[in-house]
């Protein structure tokens, strides 16, 4: 069948349409959709990883720990340093600020293993938390482990950086804005230049988390620092006051 040559010229010219005639261009969905960056919202938190300095990868296991066999989430909402504070509390918080570990038997719980030298022979007194102070979800029920305070510390600088960073905003109490507060630990590595190691439940985290064997009350998972941190987690009991064992 032959064209009549006008239909054959519009039937080209469609074809050769521009593409933004057909679909919205990229202008037409940003106001068609709400703006959704990451972090806006749990489901869509900013990911990132976490760059290990030295002692620091002590802390980070305990919180690799929580979150390979304790079922902790590794998403979270950070909060400002009000906020924080109010987590270490006692009154309604973690209690990390009774500092139970530099006190073992008056609290109730086992003695912490000699100081050694990984620990620059210091003790493991201060209480690392996880979930992070810093975050929506620490607090309460926060399992605290006893690292130096030189982990402490590190960990203080290294977790600031990684907030950094990413561009990772505090939930703003006031306004009730939570825009680029979420995130997400995707894993854990050494930072450039320095020669930390990353402890054994956090290589488990950054392999896919797989646990294998590693929560078992069975396994000792001990890292440099000479011992498993699961075997020393405790966590307050507001209606006791006590600090309860936890455990693997
Ligand atoms: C606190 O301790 C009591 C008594 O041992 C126990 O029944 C309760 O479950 C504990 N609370 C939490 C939140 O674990």
């Amino acid at each position: 069948m032959k064209f009549p040559s006008t239909l054959l010229t519009t039937l080209i010219s469609l074809s050769t349409l521009p593409q933004t005639l057909a679909f919205p261009t990229t202008t037409d969905l940003t106001t068609l959709t709400p703006r959704s960056n990451p972090g806006d919202s749990r489901s869509n938190p900013i990911k990132g990883q976490i760059e290990i300095r030295g002692s620091d990868a002590l802390t980070y296991d305990v919180d690799c720990w929580a979150m390979l066999c304790k079922g902790k989430s590794p998403v979270m909402q950070k909060v400002d340093t009000d906020a924080a504070d109010k987590n270490r509390q006692v009154d309604s918080g973690s209690a990390a600020n009774k500092q139970p570990f530099k006190d073992p038997s008056k609290y109730g719980i086992k003695a912490l293993p000699a100081t050694n030298a990984w620990g620059n022979n210091k003790g493991w007194v201060s209480a690392e938390e996880f979930p992070f102070a810093s975050t929506m979800e620490g607090g309460r029920d926060a399992i605290l482990v006893g690292v130096t305070l030189d982990a402490q510390n590190e960990q203080k600088t290294s977790l600031r950086s990684f907030y950094q960073t990413n561009k990772i905003k505090s939930y703003d109490a006031k306004t009730k804005k939570s825009d680029g507060t979420w995130f997400e630990i995707t894993g854990f590595k050494v930072k450039a230049g320095k020669t930390a190691s990353i402890g054994p439940y956090c290589k488990a985290f950054n392999d896919n988390k797989k646990k294998g064997d590693l929560c078992k009350s069975t396994t000792n998972v001990a890292g440099d620092w000479g011992f498993d941190v699961a075997q020393y987690a405790y966590v307050y009991n507001h209606s006791t006051k006590k600090f309860d064992y936890v455990g693997k």
